[in-house]
C-alpha cells in the first residue's frame, strides 16, 4: 500500500517533444497503483499560483503523439524565492498532494530538489532538446530534435547544390553542442563547431575552398548557438552569421539560417515516447518505494536514477563550473565516480567530431 494519496506533475523549461508522453505515462502508472494525479499547469508557477487541474486516464488520451506539452511550461523566478517557495508548499499541503514529478532540464531538477527539502518529496524525468544533462546519456526531446534539424537541413541541401551554395545552419542548444554534433555527422556538414570542441576556422574555411574546386557544389555548415564571438565594440554576439559572412569573403555564396524554436515542436519519434515513458513509470516506481530527491536517468541503454544533488554537481564538474564548497558534501568514491561520467561525456564527444573531421568533406 502506498503512503502517497496524491502526487503532482509538472512541466517546466524550455518544452521538449515527449514531455506529453512523460506526463501520460506518470499519470497512468499512478493511477494504475491507485494513487491520484494533479496536473500542474505552467510549471513551477502553478504551484506558487495554485493552478492546476486533476487528471484521469482519459485526460492524456491521445496526447503521445503530441508536441509540446499539455500542461504547458515556465521558467519560474518567483519560485526560486523563499515567498515563493513558501506559496508552492501551501499550495501542495491545501490539495493533498504528497509528492512531485517534474519533467524538464537541470533548473527543474534544482527545483525538484528545493521541494524535497521543503518537505514536498520529488523526483526529476529528464525534458530537454538539449541533451546537456551530463548525469544522463539520454534526455528525452533530443532524438525529435535531432531529426527535425536533419529534415530541415536536407531540405537546404538540395537547394544548395542546385545553386552550388553553402549554407550555415545554427543550431539550439545553449552551451551544449550535442545537436550540432550528431546532426552535422548525419547531414554530411562540411563543417561543424561546437561549443565543447575548439574550431579551426582557419581549416575549416580552407576544407570548404578545396571542396569547392575538387567539384562539391552543396555545402552545409552546423554551428551551435553557444559558440560565440564578440564584435568591434566588444559586444557578444553568435558565431554562425560571423562565419556564414567569412565564407561568403572567400567567395563562396552563403546563405544563412536560424532554427531557433523551430527544433523544438513537433511529434515526438518512437526513440522519445519510448524513453519518456520509461522515465515516466521509473519516477512514479521510486515514489512508491518512498525513494524521492532522484533524477530518472538512462545509462548505457537502461532507466536508472541518481541522487539530484549528485546530478546537479557532476553537471557543473563537466561545464567547469564548480562553485566553492560543492565538492565537500561527497566522500573520493562519488567524486571518482563524478570524474568518469565527466570523462564518459568528453570522450564521446571528442571520437564523434574527430571522426567526423576526417568524413564530412
Ligand atoms: O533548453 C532548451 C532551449 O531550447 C535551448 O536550446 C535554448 O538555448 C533555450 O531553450 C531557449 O530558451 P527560450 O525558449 O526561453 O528562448
Amino acid at each position: 500500500m502506498s503512503k502517497f494519496k496524491r502526487i503532482g506533475v509538472l512541466t517546466s523549461g524550455g518544452d521538449a517533444p515527449g514531455m506529453n508522453a512523460a506526463v501520460r505515462a506518470i499519470t497512468r502508472k499512478a493511477l494504475s497503483e491507485g494513487v491520484e494525479v494533479m496536473g500542474v499547469i505552467g510549471g513551477y508557477s502553478g504551484l506558487v499560483n495554485d493552478n492546476m487541474i486533476p487528471l484521469e486516464t482519459g485526460s492524456v488520451s491521445n496526447i503521445i503523439t503530441q508536441g509540446g506539452t499539455m500542461l504547458y511550461s515556465d521558467r519560474c523566478l518567483e519560485f526560486k524565492t523563499e515567498e515563493g517557495m513558501a506559496k508552492a508548499i501551501a499550495t501542495c499541503k491545501r490539495h493533498g498532494i504528497d509528492a512531485i514529478v517534474a519533467v524538464g532540464g537541470d533548473g527543474t531538477f534544482r527545483g525538484a530538489t528545493d521541494l524535497t527539502l521543503h518537505g514536498i518529496p520529488a523526483i526529476g524525468v529528464t525534458g530537454t532538446i538539449d541533451n546537456d544533462i551530463t548525469a544522463t546519456d539520454y534526455t528525452v526531446g533530443f532524438d525529435t530534435a535531432m531529426n527535425t534539424i536533419l529534415y530541415t537541413i536536407d531540405r537546404l541541401r538540395d537547394t544548395c547544390e542546385s545553386h552550388a551554395r553553402c549554407n550555415v545552419v545554427e543550431v539550439m542548444g545553449r552551451d551544449c553542442g550535442q545537436l550540432s554534433l550528431m546532426t552535422g555527422i548525419a547531414s554530411g556538414a562540411v563543417a561543424i563547431c561546437m561549443p565543447e570542441v575548439e574550431f579551426d576556422e582557419a581549416k575549416a574555411l580552407e576544407d570548404i575552398k578545396t571542396a569547392q574546386a575538387h567539384g562539391k557544389r552543396g555545402m552545409i555548415v552546423v554551428v551551435s548557438e553557444g559558440v560565440t564571438t564578440t564584435d568591434e565594440n566588444g559586444k557578444k554576439i553568435p558565431y554562425s552569421e560571423v562565419l556564414a559572412k567569412k565564407i561568403n569573403e572567400i567567395g563562396i555564396e552563403t546563405k544563412f539560417v536560424r532554427l531557433a524554436h523551430i527544433v523544438r515542436g513537433g511529434s515526438p519519434t518512437l526513440r522519445d515516447r519510448l524513453t519518456a515513458t520509461k522515465m515516466g513509470v521509473k519516477a512514479v516506481e521510486l515514489l512508491l518505494e518512498g525513494k524521492s530527491n532522484l533524477v530518472v536517468i538512462e545509462n548505457d541503454g537502461r532507466i536508472e536514477s541518481m541522487d539530484i544533488l549528485f546530478a546537479l554537481t557532476v553537471d557543473r564538474m563537466y561545464k567547469g563550473k564548480l562553485k566553492d564548497g560543492d565538492l565537500d558534501k561527497f566522500g573520493p568514491e562519488d567524486i571518482k565516480a563524478m570524474e568518469a561520467i565527466c570523462e564518459k561525456r568528453r570522450l564521446e564527444n571528442e571520437e564523434l567530431y574527430e571522426m567526423a573531421g576526417k568524413i564530412c568533406k
